[in-house]
């Protein structure tokens, strides 16, 4: 086994390795390109036929991912894609970054991670690196994914290495990827771990991979890094409603707070948390925990105060229209903004998208605009409250859309949209963004969150 790793290091240094990518989402595709981009053979894997097909005709679906930078690698032969496990056979490393959502009752859904570890053991090469990075509890990769691989009569530092990495992607984000973000690696044994040290050193300088114990040190430290977001963001909700309660604007306190040079970081208030990672990621250690007699307050917490914020925005609306002799229902309202946070496409678990439903099961008619989300479906699954209707689509953004509404709610603050124009146009506004703030009301109502 020392060979195959020496192999494998020595492969990586002289640019001959190909690693495979297990789903190519917002997390696979980016680093396959980044790979490729290092000159490494890519070979992704993924079910979704639509997104492979796309992928080989060089188009993204990523937007964090010009298709001009993907294209020509697709062209050049160096990244491919594949629904077929059987093309990544032969690889060096195979990263796995499939979903990891979870169920109804909040329990971690670790079926895609058991599907692609299933898939892929009888294609692991000897000597092969498997890395998850996938967000997961502690524990995944040496109780879930090893004992998958291993059911094949392979053993780790013998046949195959194992490692955890955390993904650290941050979509939208124009300072950092995959390339300057610090990687942090754990491995089942030290063989594994220097191997991801090697793979990861592709993308990163050697001063930015960050050597961790175990894989479970590796896992957990993602999940600290989202519970920190968690908490922080809970606590200034909590302010936020308290402030508002007290009169004071909770925006003009947070950037007072943030001139402080040292020992405060800010975080803002809003209509919620969504995405993949905030709202999902705490509770799979509540989950994990529970198996140790151990009960996690802050994340409950923190998942109580931010899964609130969509009621009381909603609330606020109401508060708003009633201020103006208006019941809830009936009125026209306009959501600005449908993806999870600003300046990006993906609404999978928005807080803005929740307010919709919210707003539609009291009767309000509701319609939305984001210049990157072109539909929101409202029926996913079940919830305690029932929306009429299961769809809504994004509606043109014009002075006579704004003019016809009783109330226009800034729930995303996109850098596309143009405040002064909105503050010109809509007679009411519930800005649940902050960004107001920065321009003079124009003629109608602002109210903020
Ligand atoms: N999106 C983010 O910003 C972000 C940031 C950090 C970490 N993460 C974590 O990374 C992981 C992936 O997230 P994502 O946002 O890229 O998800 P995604 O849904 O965008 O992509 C996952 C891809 O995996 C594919 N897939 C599902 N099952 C598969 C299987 N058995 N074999 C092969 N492919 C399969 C899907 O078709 C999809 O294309 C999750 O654990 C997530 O929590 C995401």
């Amino acid at each position: 086994m020392n060979e195959a790793r020496v192999d494998l290091q020595e492969k990586i240094r002289q640019g001959r390795v190909t690693v495979a990518i297990i789903g190519l989402g917002y997390v696979g595709l980016p680093l396959a390109v980044g790979f490729a981009r290092a000159g490494v053979r890519v070979r992704g894997i993924d079910v979704n036929l639509d997104r492979v097909a796309r992928i080989n005709a060089g188009v993204s679906h990523i937007p964090d991912v010009p298709t001009e930078v993907l294209a020509p690698l697709v062209a050049a032969g160096t990244l491919r894609a594949d629904t077929e496990f059987q093309q990544c056979a032969g690889a060096d490393a195979a990263v796995i970054c499939v979903p990891t959502p979870f169920n109804r009752m909040k329990a971690p859904d670790l079926s895609y991670i058991e599907a692609a570890s299933r898939s892929l053991a009888p294609h692991v090469a000897p000597g092969a690196l498997v890395v998850l990075q996938s967000t997961t509890y502690p524990g995944t990769t040496e109780e879930l994914v090893r004992p998958i691989l291993e059911a094949t009569g392979r053993q780790v530092g013998r046949d195959y290495l194992l490692a955890f990495s955390p993904e650290r992607i941050d979509p939208g984000n124009q300072h950092f990827s995959a390339h300057n973000t610090p990687k942090v690696v754990g491995g089942v044994d030290e063989a594994s771990r220097e191997a991801a040290a090697a793979l990861f050193g592709i993308l990163v300088s050697p001063e930015q991979i960050h050597r961790v114990s175990s894989p479970r040190v590796a896992e957990m430290c993602k999940l600290l890094e989202n519970i920190f977001r968690s908490v922080n963001i809970a606590l200034v909700n909590e302010l936020a409603k308290l402030c508002d309660r007290m009169h004071i604007d909770i925006w003009e306190v947070v950037d007072a707070a943030a001139t402080k040079p040292f020992g405060f970081m800010p975080f803002y208030p809003g209509p919620g948390v969504g995405g993949h990672c905030i709202p999902v990621d705490p509770y799979y250690l509540s989950w994990k925990a529970r198996e140790f007699d151990f009960y996690t307050k802050f994340i409950e917490l923190a998942a109580e105060v931010n899964s609130s914020m969509p009621f009381y925005t909603a609330n606020k609306i109401a508060d708003a229209l009633n201020r103006q002799a208006k019941p809830l229902r009936g009125a026209k309202i306009l959501i600005l903004g449908a993806a999870f946070k600003r300046d990006i496409d993906d609404p999978r678990n928005s807080p803005a998208v929740e307010l919709m439903r919210i707003l539609l099961s009291r009767g309000a008619e509701v319609g939305y605009h984001d210049p990157f989300v072109s539909e929101v479906h409202l029926d996913e699954e079940p919830r305690p409250f029932v929306s009429p209707v299961s769809r809504l689509r994004s509606m043109p953004l014009g002075e006579g859309l704004l003019a016809a509404q009783d109330c226009v709610c800034l729930a995303v603050a996109h850098s596309a949209f143009d405040v002064p124009w909105l503050l010109k146009h809509s007679r009411l506004i519930l800005d649940a963004t902050g960004v107001t703030r920065r321009f003079p009301a124009d003629g109608g109502t602002v109210i903020r969150l």
